[in-house]
């Protein structure tokens, strides 16, 4: 983490700060290219002894190495782990950034903060701040309780003299979307499902919980649901509030209005100073792991990767729903939208 200093440069797509319809193409550099640039030399250098620098043949549990190997019939890991690094989520951020910048037009935020890591939960604050990200990027962790940090950090620190590795989970908060984008119409449209895979995609997450997730499964309907009132002048809820905020913005696949509320479980990092038993693909005899420069937990960057992946899939919706070829047609549209749905429904109190 320390040797990375990321910017981004913009190659393409963009004039004075606007996009033009050709493809976006941004540059990040990695400073760590230039030590590997023997070990990963795209030329095949005839007569070298050592054709495949550093190759890997004890494939470590936990990676894509051993069933990438398999199925991609390489004897060398390393033909597979550079490619599966969640390096790559790097382009996933640098897009999500320019996913952010369009709901942004429209009052759409995002944000995330560490609720649990390495076995200590973080206590969820009574009333969130209005900026949570300007909090939860004061913590070196990201969680919104300093009192919690130092307990974590201590564990972190405890866990890496062992040479083992932790994960954790992170909350994700998309406040601001209109109800009505997703559709409970057919499977793939439903907006649960596609942030549900989404989130899945990041390297080492298990869990994606949206509300209350797995507690829901716990509870009795009554407990469960959130009870609707009208509430006149909230447009982007079609003028009723739920009491609660149980179901996490999310009704049959369709926003509701209320925040988007998902929560993400990452699993400990793969790769353990301390190796963990494995086969050599060269010898078929047991080994231990190989060791690669790895971190001991990489929870407070999943929120930022998670934001961005809530962000693509909340974009695309808006895109669905209301289209355009320009950003003021789509305000067009929207406003209309918004309009229409902010007297469809009118309480006697109201009126
Ligand atoms: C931000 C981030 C950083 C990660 N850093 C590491 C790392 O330093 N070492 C490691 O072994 N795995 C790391 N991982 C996890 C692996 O990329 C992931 O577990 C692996 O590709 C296998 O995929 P799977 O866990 O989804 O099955 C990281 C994941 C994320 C999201």
């Amino acid at each position: 983490m320390q040797i990375e200093k990321d910017a981004v440069e913009f190659l393409s797509g963009l004039r004075a700060g606007e996009t033009l319809g050709s493809p976006i193409a941004m540059l990040v550099a990695n400073r760590d290219w230039k030590n590997w640039q023997e070990i990963m030399d795209p030329a095949l250098r005839e007569g070298d002894p050592e054709l495949r620098r550093r190759a890997v043949t004890r494939p470590r549990p936990g990676h894509a190495d051993l069933s990438g190997m398999l199925k991609y019939d390489r004897s060398d890991a390393r033909d597979i782990l550079e490619r599966a690094s969640a390096r790559e989520t790097t382009a996933r951020v640098s897009a999500g950034a320019i996913c952010r910048t369009l709901l942004k037009h429209f009052g759409v935020r995002i944000a995330s903060h560490v609720v649990h890591l390495g076995g200590i939960d973080v206590p969820r604050p009574t009333a969130f701040p209005d900026d949570v990200n300007a909090l939860a990027d004061a913590s070196p962790l990201r969680t919104l309780d300093p009192a919690s940090d130092a307990l974590i950090i201590e564990r972190i620190d405890a866990i890496k003299r062992e040479g083992n590795t932790l994960g954790g989970i992170c909350e994700v908060i998309c406040d601001g979307a209109p109800v009505g984008l997703g559709s409970h119409v057919s499977w793939d449209r439903k907006l649960d499902g596609r942030i549900a895979a989404a989130m899945m995609s990041i390297p080492a997450v298990k869990a994606v919980e949206i509300g209350l997730g797995f507690e829901a499964a716990r509870r009795t309907g009554a407990e469960a649901h959130d009870e609707i009132d009208p509430a006149p002048a909230s447009p982007l809820t079609g003028n009723v509030r739920r009491r609660t905020n149980r179901a996490g913005g999310l009704e049959g696949g369709i926003t509701t209005g209320e925040p988007l509320m998902i929560r993400v479980g990452m699993k400990p990092i793969s790769t353990l100073m301390r190796p963990l038993t494995t086969v050599d693909v060269a010898t078929g005899e047991t080994a231990v792991a190989v060791a690669e420069r790895s971190d001991v937990t990489a929870v407070p960057a999943l929120g930022v990767i998670a934001e961005a992946m809530l962000a693509f899939v909340v974009a695309q919706a808006f895109v669905e729903k209301f289209g355009g070829d320009s950003l003021r047609e789509m305000r067009r549209n929207y406003d209309s939208y918004i309009g229409a749905i902010a007297t469809r429904i009118t309480s006697p109190a109201a009126s």
